[in-house]
């Protein structure tokens, strides 16, 4: 049992976090005036929503027009909804959106203070992305990657100057998610580093100063949370069924929804890129649920379909027969046999992986204390803050109990417990 209430723990975790290493007093951030975003899709036109937001002038571009006309729709659209639900006046909307500009030319970021970059999630587009900017970018201009989770060094020497470079990974809907996961690259200067902090507060966010790996923090720990929903989905629990379990337990949206919010093809990408990095196990059930549901066109929110139906306003999820189909075809070609899955499963199994890779990435020193990986949780993926996160959760239970479910688990699975539950070499060290 922790000895802190939850309130009180978030608040210790908060300044945990805050002590950055190597962050000093003394360390000058630079300005941030102007800033441009790259890529005007899902998370780019969240992104300038923040910034325009904050009141800052933003430049987004993207290759097309079309592309650039469907952001600043994106963008109008937060605004006026804004207004509909009266924290905005229509004049201040309009007045917000006179600060944005578009354009298909790099020269025209070459006066920016921050840029972000927010395009497709693969490395070859990142690299010349970073390669462009390094070039026309003024010297003292932040380089920023929204990437989920690509190797932050590797974009950064893109660029030819990485002590510029830094990841600043939003979480969806970035005008929504109150996180910031600040990825401190090798070469990240100390004062790129504290204005990635001045920035995340401009911006009304919590910045988590978290260290380079594939997936970072956050994703990383979100990793078995998806595998062990998909795997779930598999044995025959539906995404109802899954979703309502997190919600009950106090979550806003359950794994399923989520994942239709983030987008399947994200998910795909990832797990084709963690597959390529040898990070996984061989194992046909990961991620084919993602790829059974894409091949049919079902990539979420954005096609109107995806772990649900939606309807007319593309967000409320709908039960869909069709996903429980493609479900049952593909168990079968598995040989995964349908069983009933009780809530408190459903729960553990989701809970319980992210405990252990927090055990790991807290290890590694990808986070230096334990209260930022329960921010990470609360802010980024709506963890309920009055459990106070997954380490506060973990202590609740207690080591042993932690120890004993985790071994259960793997021995459930001959196959692949060994890889996906092992109890990490270090997961005592959640405990202290
Ligand atoms: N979707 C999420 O939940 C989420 C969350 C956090 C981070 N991310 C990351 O954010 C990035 C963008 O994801 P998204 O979901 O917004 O994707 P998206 O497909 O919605 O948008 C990507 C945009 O980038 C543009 N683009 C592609 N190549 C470009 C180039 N060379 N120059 C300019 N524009 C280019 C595309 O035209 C498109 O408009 C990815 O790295 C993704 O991993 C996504």
């Amino acid at each position: 049992m922790t000895e802190m209430n939850s309130k009180q723990y978030i608040a210790l975790a908060m300044r945990q976090a805050a002590d950055v290493p190597g962050i000093t007093p003394g360390i000058i951030g630079r300005d941030i005036k102007k800033v441009a975003v790259i890529g005007a899709g899902t998370m780019g036109a969240g992104i300038a929503v923040c910034f325009l937001g904050a009141g800052i002038r933003t430049v987004l571009m993207d290759q097309s027009e079309e592309a650039l006309a469907k952001g600043k729709a994106t963008i109008g659209g937060v605004f006026a909804a804004g207004v509909k639900k009266g924290r905005l006046t229509p004049d201040q909307a309009e007045g917000i959106q006179v600060l944005l500009s578009t354009t298909l030319d790099y020269a025209d970021l070459a006066d920016c203070d921050l840029i972000i970059e927010a395009v497709f999630e693969r490395m070859d587009i990142k690299e010349d992305v970073f390669g462009r900017l390094g070039k026309i970018a003024k010297d003292g201009a932040v380089l920023a990657t929204n990437t989920s989770g690509l190797d932050v060094d590797h974009i950064a020497a893109a660029s030819g100057r990485p002590h510029d470079v830094v990841g600043l990974h939003f979480f969806s809907p970035a005008y929504v998610m109150p996180l910031l996961e600040i990825v401190r690259g090798k070469e990240t200067s100390p004062e790129v580093l504290k204005t990635a902090l001045f920035a995340s507060t401009i911006i009304n966010k919590i910045g988590i100063v978290v260290a380079n790996c594939f997936g970072f923090a956050a994703n990383r720990m979100l990793r078995g949370y998806g595998r062990e929903s998909e795997f779930m989905l598999l044995e025959g629990a539906n995404p109802g069924d899954i979703d309502q379990a997190i919600t009950n337990y106090g979550f806003p949206m359950g794994p399923c929804a989520m994942g239709d919010l983030a987008g399947i093809d994200i998910s795909n990408f990832v797990n084709d890129a963690l597959r390529a990095e040898g990070l996984v196990p061989d194992d046909p059930r990961l991620g084919v649920m993602g790829k059974a549901l894409a091949a049919e066109g079902r990539l979420g929110q954005k096609t109107k379909a995806g772990n649900y139906d939606y309807g007319e306003d593309g967000r409320t999820p709908i039960p869909s027969p069709k996903v429980l189909e493609i479900r049952d075809r593909v168990a079968a070609e598995l040989g995964i046999e349908k069983r009933e899955i009780s809530e408190e499963e459903i729960v553990e199994r989701c809970l319980l992986p992210i405990i252990n890779e927090a055990a790991k990435i807290l290890d590694e020193g990808v986070v230096n204390n334990t209260g930022s990986i329960d921010l990470l949780w609360i802010y980024g993926f709506g963890f309920p803050a009055a459990k106070g996160g997954p380490v506060y959760q973990a202590r609740e239970m207690g080591y042993e109990q932690v120890l004993s479910k985790l071994n259960a688990y793997k021995d459930a699975d001959p196959q692949f417990g060994d890889v996906y539950w092992a109890p990490a070499a270090a997961l005592q060290k959640l405990f202290n």
